[in-house]
């Protein structure tokens, strides 16, 4: 029962309606509206921001604060003392692993890390040069065709087995996704080796040659996919929560996820971020892209810059900043032209009135492009590796609803088109 109310007069009414307030752990408390819809209203909120669609025990976001918690824990904290498959244990199982859980799920991880023979041949009716998104989406949606009727989502037991398998072969996916379209043979996974060097392995070696794999960049690599693990009910993950919904495939419901997050302004804005300072091109020309940024007749925004949440510095672009100089360099990046443009765009921006008014901070993408590239990733292949990172955050959601209760989700409209007429003649 909620204790706290609040009331909603409305005109022409002498009653005014009951609506019970929730109280979080932490955060906004929340009013539920859902009885309007027996009084014929609904409430009206595009783009969601002031709805919350579902509850979670996942993760947690204080954007004023720039205060990011995964099952409690500080991003600050996770970053610098845990790894990405501790994270995704953490995600998916709400503690994090003792030192025996943690070696067994790496290895379970392991051992799921190859994927059938037969997915190679989906590749084959992609372009070489198609953008890696679109075959991503196809190729995860693809493995719904691999494990599904197999797969009972009302069993906890299988909808695990369903976590780890999407979490051991999305880096496979999204190496072989590289492999194609530069056309050199695919790499199976090493299981000796860590998630990150291993990703790093299928990217960069190839049969002929396998190079050791640098600790700094798979170091870097980990830290880029634990910092985008989780984020709560951001675009790509609603977009998760509301195929499954329905009862859909759990893989089916991931490849919808990406297809979300493909878009620059979610899991795109890393490769918009590369593309913006090639196009830039000199720092003599920041001003002018400042200017553009600033001018509301102008569409262009500065890639990388500002959040829906946060309105303080995003947590995971503080850790990811650090990151960024520590990978530069162990690579000798320091003097990179476009780098040190990026650096200089990122000093003004944060100096200047509109940005800092609107609260408009560099966000994990910034950084993250930056890294990417420095790695060697191609611009094309980062939403890719966005999207590996935030498998744990999806499919935890995911389970968390689907083992929870839920209903399909089904928003309403405000209708504001034709009332009835009739066919002419
Ligand atoms: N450059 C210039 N102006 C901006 C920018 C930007 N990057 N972002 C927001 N603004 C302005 C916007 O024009 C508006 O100004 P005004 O109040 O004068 O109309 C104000 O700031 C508020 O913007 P909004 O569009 O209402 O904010 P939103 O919460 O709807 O959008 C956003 C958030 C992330 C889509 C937006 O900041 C953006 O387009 N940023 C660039 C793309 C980007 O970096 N996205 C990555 C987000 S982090 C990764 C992830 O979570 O996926």
């Amino acid at each position: 029962m909620a204790d706290k109310k609040a009331y909603l007069k409305i005109d022409g009414s002498d009653e005014s309606l009951e609506l019970p307030i929730y109280e979080g752990t932490i955060g906004p408390d929340v009013i539920d509206v859902r009885s309007l819809t027996a009084q014929g209203k609904f409430t009206y909120d595009p783009g969601f921001v002031s709805t919350a669609a579902c509850d979670s025990k996942i993760t947690y976001i204080d954007g004023g604060k720039g205060v990011l918690l995964h099952r409690g824990y500080p991003i600050e904290q996770l970053a610098d003392k845990s790894d990405f498959l501790e994270v995704s244990f953490l995600l998916l199982h709400g503690e994090l692993p003792t030192k025996e859980e943690k070696e067994e799920f790496v290895k379970t991880i392991g051992s799921h890390t190859m994927v059938n023979e037969q997915l190679a041949s989906f590749f084959k009716g992609f372009r070489r040069d198609a953008h890696p998104m679109a075959v991503m989406c196809g190729v995860v949606g693809a493995l719904s065709a691999f494990y599904h009727d197999s797969l009972d989502i009302t069993n906890a037991k299988h909808r695990e087995i369903a976590a780890h398998r999407l979490i051991a072969k999305m880096p496979t996916l999204a190496a072989m996704v590289y492999k194609y379209n530069i056309g050199q043979p695919f790499m199976y996974p090493r299981n000796d080796l860590s998630y990150s060097e291993n990703f790093l392995h299928m990217m960069f070696n190839t049969p002929c040659e396998q190079k050791p794999i640098s600790p700094v960049l798979a170091n870097a690599m980990d830290k880029v996919f634990l910092l985008h693990a989780d984020h709560e009910q951001n675009a790509s993950t609603s977009t998760v929560r509301m195929a499954g919904s329905t009862g859909a495939n759990p893989f089916a419901c991931i490849a919808a996820g990406i297809a979300a997050l493909w878009g620059p302004a979610h899991g795109g804005a890393n490769e918009a971020v590369l593309k913006m300072l090639a196009e830039i091109g000199d720092e003599s020309r920041i001003d002018e892209f400042m200017a553009k940024a600033k001018d509301k007749s102008d569409p262009f925004r500065l890639m990388g810059f500002g959040h829906r949440v946060y309105k303080s510095y995003d947590p995971r672009a503080v850790v990811m900043k650090k990151c960024c100089d520590e990978v530069l360099l162990e690579l000798g990046l320091q003097d990179d032209p476009m780098l040190k443009m990026a650096m200089k765009l990122e000093k003004i921006a944060l100096e200047d009135e509109y940005f800092k008014a609107r609260g408009l901070y560099p966000n994990v993408d910034f950084y993250s492009g930056i890294i990417l590239k420095a790695i060697g990733i191609p611009t094309e292949l980062f939403t890719v590796i966005f999207a590996t990172g935030r498998t744990p955050g999806w499919i935890a959601h995911w389970n968390e609803m689907i083992g929870g209760d839920y209903r399909i989700a089904r928003p309403r409209q405000l209708y504001t088109g034709h009332a009835k007429r009739d066919y002419p003649g």
